[in-house]
């Protein structure tokens, strides 16, 4: 009996993670590879479709290793490996870029966003195909889900579309994924400007946790969140996007109900909600540093780690991709 396969990547552009990209997506990978056949990459290939320093991605890919370890990525039950190790995701994704319409890729609400910050006669072809790549990493590995963020909702859809025409065209071969969203968290908001998703490009400092901040900087942070002019600790969305925000952070860090929180604080005013949330932040934030930095201090056990991985990964990679170069006349 097939394990269900997950497929997930994160972009090693930053230092350090953020709180947006651990509860919406890397918890999700940690927690499905008890049940699941779990493949995860750091996807290398994806950070230089912008500028880029070539000594800061390699020092970014390592951290972005230990970072996963560090939130419980295990890499003897899960495959984890850097995308540029395994080449068969660039060569299927050049094949699905024939088959991809140009209307079709402009259509992308995330390249009209991202070239848009640099100027968008600056943004490169790279940046503007690369929900096609990302499709491949996905059908490269027949996954059957993908854990990811709302934001990635719109590029799961392409890889669905890519893989069924494919299959129409060509005879079944890749499997259709589902994106696999969990709601509460599919978009933790930026502290500062609640109606926005944190992210690393968009937030300003005081509106992003990363998790590899000094957890007193972390700490200040949640307090000094953007909330609303009332005093009620409800969880309310639409009218108190900060609140919700935090209430959302807490109950994910913690395990507990948004609702056991709302009673917990209920006439007790923001202050205390803040200052008990920024305790939390900091018993989570400071082991995983600790973590994650004991990790980066052995390169030669990193090293180890990918190489097996990438192995791992080609012997799923090299058959697909031949299946598919056999059924294009290769
Ligand atoms: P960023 O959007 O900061 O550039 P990435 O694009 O590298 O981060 O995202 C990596 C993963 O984290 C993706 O699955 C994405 O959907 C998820 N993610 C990013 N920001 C958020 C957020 N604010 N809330 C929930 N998930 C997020
Ligand atoms: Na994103």
């Amino acid at each position: 009996q097939r394990r269900p396969r997950v497929l997930s990547g994160i972009q090693p552009t930053a230092d350090s993670f953020h709180f947006g990209n651990y509860l919406g997506a890397l918890r999700q990978w940690v927690a499905l590879q008890d049940d699941h056949d779990a493949f995860y990459c750091v996807v290398d290939l994806h950070a230089i479709t912008v500028e880029y320093d070539p000594k800061a991605l390699r020092d970014r890919t390592r951290r972005s290793v230990a970072q996963l370890l560090a939130a419980g990525i295990d890499p003897e039950r899960s495959t984890l490996f850097v995308q540029s190790h395994v080449p068969e995701h660039a060569q299927l994704g050049w094949v699905l870029g024939c088959l991809t319409g140009f209307g079709e890729a402009s259509r992308m609400t995330q390249f009209k966003d991202k070239s848009a910050k640099g100027g968008a006669d600056r943004a490169t072809v790279g940046l503007f195909t690369y929900p096609i790549l990302q499709a491949a990493d996905i059908l490269i590995y027949q996954a059957d889900r993908v854990p990811v963020g709302e934001d990635q909702r719109q590029h799961l859809e392409l890889t669905r579309d890519l893989a069924g025409r494919f299959n129409h065209r060509f005879g079944k071969t890749f499997r259709l994924p589902e994106p696999y969203i969990v709601k509460e968290t599919a978009k933790i908001a930026d502290l500062q400007d609640p109606t926005a998703k944190m992210s690393k490009s968009g937030s300003s400092p005081a509106g992003i946790i990363d998790l590899l901040d000094d957890p007193k900087v972390s700490a200040k942070k949640i307090r000094s969140a953007v909330t609303d002019s009332g005093r009620e600790v409800v969880f309310d969305p639409e009218n108190k996007a900060g609140v919700a925000n935090l209430l959302t952070i807490y109950s994910a860090l913690t395990g507990r109900k948004i609702s056991e929180l709302e009673d917990e604080y209920a006439g007790r005013g923001y202050g205390d909600f803040k200052k008990d949330l920024a305790e939390v932040v900091i018993e989570f934030v400071t082991p995983f540093r600790e973590k994650t930095l004991g990790y980066l201090d052995d390169t030669a056990q990193l090293d180890a780690i990918l190489a097996a991985g990438a192995e791992r990964a080609r012997a799923v990679t090299e058959p697909t991709l031949q299946r598919v170069y056999d059924r294009l006349g290769f």
